[in-house]
């Protein structure tokens, strides 16, 4: 059921169905009568008991959180884009220019690739001139991981394979755990995925962590994705989601081990090129230190944004975060 579905909605020289595709956008827009069939499966969840949390650079303020869930993968929460505009490009611009670059490892095969692309991608892409090459340059980046490196032959963690885990992603990952109340979870493991528009990630459950009830943080920027979320086993039928830009999925419970995957990348949003509206930031809020302040403020120069914005104008990011180590534990086995 799983591989059908994703089949479906990969197959190029077809167009899928999306009203199949959940869209929470969608959910209180009673006007539109093809809706009801999402509405099934999706509820508005009830965040006004959330934790109170301080602001953050980027965020917009808790009571403008519009949050989610689906009735038949309880454990799936989607929040819809909580990021400010500035927000959401000092996470592009973080995940394309600083966290591919040594120590952090990358998918980008050395055979192909000289060391000085290996180790700061974003920086070589820049200074090519050739566009066949830069294209070639471009698209070859599909994952970066941090803090703990997932060793893809053995599928395990080790000890000795982490590098640092960046603070700002700390911070801004504990910010959405304690407002759901997991006030304990610890980003100890990132994957930043790279899709250019026609990628795809198959199907897979994700169970290397030895803790495995700690929820799954994940944040997607960019081009939209159809995401299948399915079961624990490949036979049964998953749901199709759209995750947009800005939109945070939390995988917890039942759904932490259950298949999903990425089977299409849709071309949906507008240019980003233009000035950021009149959004700033107070400099006088203390949580800006937890923060590049510097980037922060750059992304909001159309100059400095451009290249990013050509990369995000046909690609999707994801950025996926996970606790490795069970409550107590200071060391893998
Ligand atoms: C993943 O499962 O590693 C990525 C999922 C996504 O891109 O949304």
């Amino acid at each position: 059921m799983f591989k059908l579905a994703f089949k479906k909605f990969k197959t190029k020289s077809i167009s899928p169905n999306l009203a199949e595709v959940i869209n929470v956008d969608t959910i209180e827009d009673k006007k539109d009568e093809r809706l009801e069939s999402d509405n099934q499966n999706v509820e508005r969840l009830d965040i006004s008991n959330a934790r109170t949390i301080q602001t953050f650079p980027g965020i917009k303020p808790l009571c403008d959180w519009r949050a989610y869930k689906l009735k038949n993968h309880p454990g799936i929460i989607i929040i819809r884009d909580p990021f400010t505009e500035r927000g959401r490009r000092y996470w592009i611009a973080r995940c394309l220019r600083d966290y591919p670059r040594t120590p952090n490892i990358v998918n980008l095969n050395e055979r192909l690739f000289d060391d000085s692309i290996r180790s700061d991608w974003w920086k070589q892409l820049g200074q090519c001139n050739d566009s066949k090459e830069f294209q070639r340059i471009k698209t070859a980046m599909r994952w970066t991981t941090f803090g703990y490196h997932h060793n893809w032959d053995t599928k395990i963690y080790e000890d000795q394979m982490q590098s640092p885990f960046p603070e700002d992603l700390t911070s801004m990952c504990q910010l959405f755990a304690f407002a759901l109340g997991y006030d304990d979870f610890k980003p100890e493991a990132a994957i930043v995925n790279y899709y250019p528009v026609g990628t795809t990630l198959s199907g897979h459950t994700d169970h290397s962590e030895p803790n495995k009830s700690a929820p799954l943080f994940s944040f997607s920027f960019g081009q939209t994705a159809i995401f299948l979320i399915g079961g624990r086993t490949l036979d049964e039928e998953p749901s199709a989601i759209f995750l947009r830009c800005g939109d945070v999925m939390i995988m917890s419970e039942e759904s932490r081990l259950c298949y999903h995957a990425v089977p299409r990348i849709i071309k949906t949003e507008k240019s980003w090129s233009s000035l950021l509206t009149n959004e700033g930031f107070d400099n006088a809020d203390i949580a800006l230190n937890l923060l590049d302040l510097d980037l922060l403020k750059k992304v909001g120069d159309p100059q400095f944004w451009q290249p990013f914005s050509n990369y995000i104008d046909d690609s999707r990011i994801n950025i996926n975060v996970r606790q490795v180590l069970n409550k107590g534990d200071i060391k893998l086995d």
